[in-house]
């Protein structure tokens, strides 16, 4: 047995209803704009020469050297780009601005917890410092570009970081920083954001795995000393050797060793009398 479920399309609705329709009207709206921006235009103009020495107060503005001022008037972009430094002209009632600050922003990354690409978790946090490049752009493509470059280093950090193991991390952090950079800055470029430098601050590790490093580094430590040790016995046991072939191929050198040590004693205690008891003596006793 099936069952069989008919979906029906939504009835559509009629949008063309509701759109101011086609291309002759709009052209008719755009000229009759066109004529009232100008009216408009005239009028202001007109009422800055007649209030003459107090209208300056409204009409001239300055902005600061490291400073740019994005103009609308009635709207629409001003054609020029950004004006600044210094002062600028704009019209009262139809013209607004906004300042734009070009100096180099900084600001911290949150800890990130990330894992890594061989499973482990860690917490990174970074430091971003970026400008604008380009006023317009940073004010009409985007509504917040601080916050919007903000939360994008956030998540550019927790990607690139995520396809890095940790022996990477923790060695290759120049590099990682620049791919960082390099990638936050052609993300943030349609917002006229430059991203002049990342810098991953700090690699923290989870207590335990810090411990079981820590005792592994303990242990190579450990096994390189004991291998320095047991070469420097076999030096020493090959150097003994040596000298007791020496010894042994000429008798007078083992009595000429004994002599010495017999004065060596004598000079540390020089109490006790040593009396040299020469085995040849029981040569004949021994051999029966
Ligand atoms: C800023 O961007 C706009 C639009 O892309 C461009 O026309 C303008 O030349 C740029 N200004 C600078 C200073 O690069
Ligand atoms: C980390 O990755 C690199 C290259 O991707 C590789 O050469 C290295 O062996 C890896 N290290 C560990 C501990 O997996
Ligand atoms: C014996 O040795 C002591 C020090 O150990 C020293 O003071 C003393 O003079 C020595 N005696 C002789 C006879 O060399």
């Amino acid at each position: 047995m099936s069952v069989e479920i008919a979906l029906t399309p939504p009835p559509q609705k009629s949008e063309r209803k509701f759109v101011f329709s086609d291309h002759e009207d709009g052209a008719n709206v755009g000229e009759n704009n066109a004529i009232i921006a100008t009216l408009l235009r005239v009028i202001s103009i007109l009422l800055i020469v007649i209030t003459l020495p107090f209208s300056l107060l409204f009409t001239v503005k300055v902005v600061q050297e490291y400073e740019r001022a994005v103009i609308f008037r009635l709207g629409r972009l001003v054609k020029g780009g950004a004006r600044g430094p210094g002062i600028f002209f704009i019209i009262p009632c139809i013209d607004s601005y906004c300042k734009i600050d070009l100096r180099t922003v900084t600001f911290d990354v949150p800890p990130q917890e990330i894992l890594s690409k061989d499973s482990v978790t860690v917490a990174v946090d970074a430091v971003v410092y970026y400008r604008i490049s380009n006023a317009t752009v940073a004010v009409t493509n985007v509504a917040d570009y601080g916050m919007s470059t903000r939360l994008l280093a956030a998540t550019t950090l927790r990607n690139v970081l995520g396809t890095k193991n940790l022996s990477e991390l923790l060695s290759e952090r120049e590099s990682i920083s620049h791919m960082i950079q390099s990638s936050l800055d052609v993300a943030t470029d349609p917002w006229g954001v430059k991203v002049e430098r990342v810098e991953v601050k700090d690699v923290r590790l989870p207590q335990q795995l810090q411990r079981a490093m820590a005792a592994e580094a303990e242990a190579s430590r450990e096994a390189r000393a004991k291998v320095i040790a047991a070469e420097g016995e076999q030096k020493a046991s090959r150097a003994l050797k040596e000298a007791a072939d020496v010894i042994a191929d000429s008798p007078a050198a083992l009595q000429l060793r004994y002599l010495q040590t017999l004065s060596s004693i004598a000079a540390e205690k020089n109490s006790t009398i040593v009396f040299p008891l020469p085995m040849e003596l029981f040569k004949g006793y021994l051999t029966k």
